[in-house]
């Protein structure tokens, strides 16, 4: 061999600006070449506030395990292999035919006959599961769990990497906007509806096979739907807490929240080193853009239809549809019935039709969301 020699990396594609999503994928091209049965490597997320695993990022032939939240009491195997820090084998799963737990279940009706799952940590902090999974059973061997626990390190490190990076961002932005709250507390809760119903909407496209929508994108929605205002942080203050109306000028100056929201997001990135956040586009959308309308006269930039982003469509809906169910110092809440024909009024020419329908579709999960984040004012019976 040469003395020097030049090579591409292997794993040069950890170091990209791709998703997490898409170096999973890389990843599991990566271990089928040493091991062709392992059929499905996917990462569900811990939520801590639910005490749930949720489905977050996959690389499988047919993505059979989408959109799916499970309590942790309904797992009680991976609760114990989570509380004693252990892998788990299992090569053959008609062990768990019988069980009456969702998750095993769940499992077992897609099909998968062996699983070996790695609970994953920050530090001693719990923050998810990595399973690695085939169609066949007793294929995992004794001695390729070493160099499976080596891959499961690697994405365990990703995971960490990309949950800092995104509490880093979330937290910066979340104090931005507690300093807006203090000069425009109007908003109760306000932000947290808003958010579930935006992952509401989201994950019913998902379902209806919009293209684009994974458990990483919606989750990542999720987290930065209540940052859309943040640009109002850059609005006098006799503009913001004007009581009344606004004149043509102060409204013009009003409007500029969307595309000072752009310029503090990319001034924040920029001071913690995150330009090259894979969702900072994400984030710029929903706070840029979150007032353009669909027949193209919303501001700043006049977007019609499909060049508004998905996400930020989502989110207007989402707004919007809080907004009008909310009380304000100016106006009652609404009822869900009335903000609803509101909305289809507004559904074809300022809002997305299918993002109007299924949240409408949705009504039981929009009630629970209000039930659980009221503001004790109004009512939206
Ligand atoms: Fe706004
Ligand atoms: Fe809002």
């Amino acid at each position: 061999m040469e003395d020097i020699v030049l090579t591409h990396g292997r794993y040069k594609n950890l170091h990209s600006t791709a998703s997490l999503g898409e170096k999973l994928q890389h990843l599991h091209q990566m271990i089928q070449q040493d091991f062709a049965y392992v059929d499905r490597v996917a990462v569900a997320l811990y939520d801590r506030e639910m005490n749930a695993l949720k489905t977050f990022v996959q690389s499988a032939k047919d993505l059979p395990l989408q959109f799916y939240e499970c309590l942790m009491e309904n797992a009680p195997s991976l609760m114990e292999i989570k509380a004693l820090k252990q892998n788990r084998l299992v090569n053959d799963m008609t062990v768990f035919k019988n069980g009456t737990h969702e998750h095993t279940q769940n499992i077992a009706s897609k099909g998968y006959q062996a699983s070996y799952s790695v609970p994953l940590f920050d530090c001693d902090a719990f923050i998810g599961m990595l399973f690695f999974n085939s169609y066949q059973k007793k294929v995992f061997k004794k001695q390729d769990l070493t160099t499976l626990d080596l891959y499961a390190q690697l994405i365990n490190s990703l995971m960490i990497n990309k949950l800092q990076s995104t509490q880093m961002l979330v937290g910066s932005f979340r104090s931005c906007l507690s300093l807006v709250s203090y000069k425009d507390p109007e908003t109760g809760n306000h932000l947290e509806r808003m958010a579930r119903y935006a992952r509401l909407i989201a994950r019913a496209l998902a379902k209806e096979g919009h293209p684009g929508l994974t458990d990483e994108f919606i989750e990542n929605l999720f987290l930065f739907a209540p940052l859309h205002d943040i640009g109002k942080i850059g609005i006098p203050d006799n503009i913001l807490l004007k009581p009344g109306r606004l004149d043509e000028e102060e409204w013009k100056i009003m409007q500029t929240h969307s595309s000072k929201g752009r310029d503090i997001i990319d001034a924040i990135a920029g001071h913690l080193g995150l330009q090259s956040f894979e969702h900072l586009t994400l984030l710029q959308n929903i706070s840029g853009s979150h007032h353009e309308t669909i027949d193209g006269k919303g501001y700043p930039d006049r977007l019609k239809k499909e060049e508004i982003p998905i996400e930020t469509q989502i989110v207007s809906v989402a707004d919007i549809f809080d907004a009008l169910t909310s009380h304000r110092s100016y106006k009652p809440a609404w009822s869900n019935d009335a903000a609803f024909e509101e909305l289809n009024r507004l559904s074809g020419t300022k809002l997305n039709p299918d993002c109007v329908r299924v949240l409408m579709e949705n009504e039981p999960a929009v009630k629970e969301i209000q039930q659980r984040f009221g503001d004790d004012q109004g009512s939206h019976a």
